[in-house]
């Protein structure tokens, strides 16, 4: 018998046990997992490649290794030979690099599919929404023409522009006494550096870039227009950049990319594990991210045509975790009770201190944090989403691998969070996977004969109209899992605690049961192996529904705590924010409970939030000022210090609850009897 060998293919979270000296590409084909090739596998186009991570991975429960491959072979080696260039630029080593078409599998590894390998490019469902913003952004650019040093006025070079400063600002003309004077401005260091030869240069015309009215951070020869900043949303999943243009506020490019931590844990739990576990596991971390940021910021610079030095500031959002990796600051006490961050505060950093390759003396600033696991990029959904502002209690929830809920109007703002795990997205679901093409994206089922009809991103229609579809699928994405769920519910295939029912006759189908006992216990066929291009059914089974039951038990609790706390049966319109938001059908959410009940017309999802409210924080000043401002009155709670939590877990793990009515959704079960288990767990 052939040995046998676990692999964990990242970031699809693909995993599976593969054939003693398969080769990497072929194992991960048959794990559904595709690796570009145009060479036939001949070692010379180095599409396939991957990195190979190596240590413990307590998760998986295995060991990474590179000796757990064959060594690397005389065609590998050429190849790499002839590309030192890429090497260094992407800082890898041959060894951690590798052909995966060329070596093979001799024991336990976890690899990291790099974005440019990978056959199906995901679908980064992070896109910008058009928003009004007022433009007022911290950099302004000043024109400022001198008279050259004479012996009669042998003023130093600093004080000179400064006062020519002063006066391109208007700030004499105005003469009010609290504006700043040619004396209380100050100059970047490195900007300093150069000042002297950029002044004789330009012959004493210069641009002056001025951050915040008060600091000097960039000198141009001549007239220059425009300035430009990024704004970008760091989630644990995909790292989203907008380029902007800091006059007009026009965005001029976006870019994403998975975030690459994702090979070092799915949720930030596992991060904060890994770095605590791992001597280097926050530098690790740091720098995977920081390169991703770089590597987005010149990919947007050169589709503008504008040189990365060009951009002067960039505002950071993210969830407390990927706010301390960012800043290198160990996430360890995010994790441990009493769960807090190193800062609440907002931050301005230069950019050099973080290693950003933008204008060195450029700035970069990051939202302030609420609570251990409530981050900027909760701080940035507020300024997009205006909660503050509000009469109507608004409810605000952010779905990723970690939730971030917020309640309320403008008197008061609660929030919490809970783990979701990544059920949602995709992963821990068996044939889960994130949206790219192949993967079923919505699922219906017909309550009398019990098949299904579904959606394939990247072809047109449902299955059942047209042939397009055969061989087309390879696994399923947050939004069908979600559908899939809600549509066994309704055709009654699980009950409402989530059991498959074992008593259905779902014989209809000529190649096969549906319903059946698989080998992993019940399950639901919802494509048979010859519509899919891994040649095997692809089912929902018992354990999948449970993961989502777990889920939304987690998002639901922490919303009716919320709710409770705020003294409020339901709120007057639900917000749904993140990529995986926009994408989900709000009645089957509300079918299997994943939102609380209100009229469907209030519910809306508004895509990248935290994006938005970062942007907004990069085009206007004064808005920083504000969430500065929110974010301290905000009241947190954390959960588990919640004494009723788990009796409200309990009831939630239902679909759509075991005790409440859940009025706007009913007329979808009309069958729906009062589960009498609910009296057990709701407060006497
Ligand atoms: S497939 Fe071309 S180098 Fe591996």
């Amino acid at each position: 018998m052939t040995r046998k060998h676990n692999i964990i293919l990242q970031p699809s979270g693909r995993r599976g046990q593969v054939e003693e000296g398969q080769s990497i590409r072929s194992a991960a084909r048959d794990l559904g997992v595709e690796i570009e090739s145009i060479c036939a596998e001949n070692a010379t186009c180095g599409k396939c490649m991957v990195l190979i991570e190596e240590g413990r991975f307590e998760k998986y429960n295995i060991d990474s290794k590179r000796d757990n491959l064959s060594p690397v072979s005389t065609e590998e080696a050429a190849y790499f030979a002839r590309r030192p260039k890429l090497l260094q630029d992407k800082g890898w080593e041959v060894g951690q690099v590798r052909l995966s078409c060329q070596c093979k599998i001799h024991g336990d590894v976890l690899i990291n599919v790099p974005e440019e390998s990978r056959g199906n490019k995901q679908i980064v469902r992070k896109s910008a929404r058009v928003r009004e913003i007022e433009i007022k952004p911290a950099i302004r650019k000043y024109l400022v023409s001198m008279s050259p040093p004479s012996l009669e006025r042998p003023i130093a070079d600093w004080e000179r522009l400064a006062k020519g400063l002063e006066t391109s600002m208007g700030l004499v003309r105005r003469g009010e006494e609290n504006l700043p004077r040619w004396y209380d401005f100050e100059i970047d260091y490195q900007c300093l550096r150069k000042l002297s030869s950029t002044l004789r240069n330009a012959k004493w015309n210069v641009t002056v870039s001025v951050w915040k009215d008060r600091e000097v951070i960039a000198v141009d020869p001549g007239y220059v227009e425009n300035s430009y900043g990024a704004a970008v949303d760091i989630g644990s999943t995909t790292v989203a950049l907008y380029l902007c243009n800091l006059r007009t506020g026009e965005m001029l490019a976006s870019e994403s990319e998975m975030n690459p931590q994702i090979v070092y844990g799915e949720d930030v739990m596992s991060r904060i594990q890994y770095a605590i576990e791992h001597a280097d596991g926050l530098e690790k971390l740091h720098k995977a991210i920081i390169s991703t940021l770089n590597k987005l910021l010149k990919q947007a610079a050169s589709e503008t045509f504008i040189k990365t030095e060009e951009i002067l500031e960039v505002v950071l959002v993210g969830n407390s975790t990927m706010h301390h990796v960012l800043l290198n600051l160990h996430p360890k006490d995010l994790g441990l009770a009493p769960f807090v961050p190193t800062i609440h505060k907002s931050m301005d950093i230069k950019a050099r201190e973080l290693g950003l390759q933008i204008n060195p003396s450029g700035n970069i600033h990051v939202l302030p944090t609420i609570a251990s696991f409530v981050g900027a990029d909760t701080s940035a959904m507020i300024l997009a989403e205006e909660p503050h502002k509000q009469d109507e209690n608004w409810l605000l929830i952010d779905v990723g691998t970690n939730a971030e809920l917020i309640l309320g109007n403008r008197k008061r703002l609660v929030c919490t969070s809970t783990p979701t795990g990544p059920a949602l997205e995709g992963a821990h679901v068996e044939y889960g996977m994130h949206a790219a093409p192949g993967a079923i994206e919505r699922v219906h089922i017909d309550e009398k004969t019990l098949e299904p009809k579904y959606k394939v991103i990247g072809v047109e229609g449902w299955n059942t109209d047209h042939a397009e579809f055969k061989g087309r699928v390879k696994g399923i994405c947050g939004s069908a899992i979600i559908d899939s769920v809600a549509e066994l519910f309704r055709a009654g295939i699980v009950d409402s605690r989530g059991k498959f029912r074992k008593d259905l006759d779902s014989t209809s189908s000529p190649k096969g049961k549906r319903v059946r006992e698989g080998e992993s216990g019940w399950e639901y066929v919802i494509a048979w192996a010859d519509e899919t291009s891994i040649g095997r059914d692809i089912p929902m089974t018992q354990q999948d529904v449970r993961q989502i039951q777990l889920a939304k038990a987690a998002l639901f609790t922490a919303a009716r705590t919320l709710l409770k706390r705020s003294n409020l049966q339901d709120p007057d319109k639900v917000i749904l924010a993140g990529g995986f938001g926009s994408y989900i059908d709000k009645e089957k959410a509300m079918l299997i409970g994943l939102i609380p009940d209100c009229d469907l017309e209030n519910v809306y999802a508004v895509g990248n939030a935290a994006g938005d409210g970062a942007r907004i924080a990069l085009l206007n000043l004064e808005k920083r000022e504000e969430i500065d401002a929110i974010t301290r009155k905000v009241e947190r709670f954390e959960l588990p210090t919640d004494p009723e939590f788990q009796n409200q877990f309990m009831l939630a793990t239902s679909f759509p609850h075991m005790s409440e009515p859940f009025e706007h959704i009913a007329h979808l079960i009309p069958n729906r009897v009062v589960d009498p288990m609910a009296r057990n767990f709701m407060s006497k």
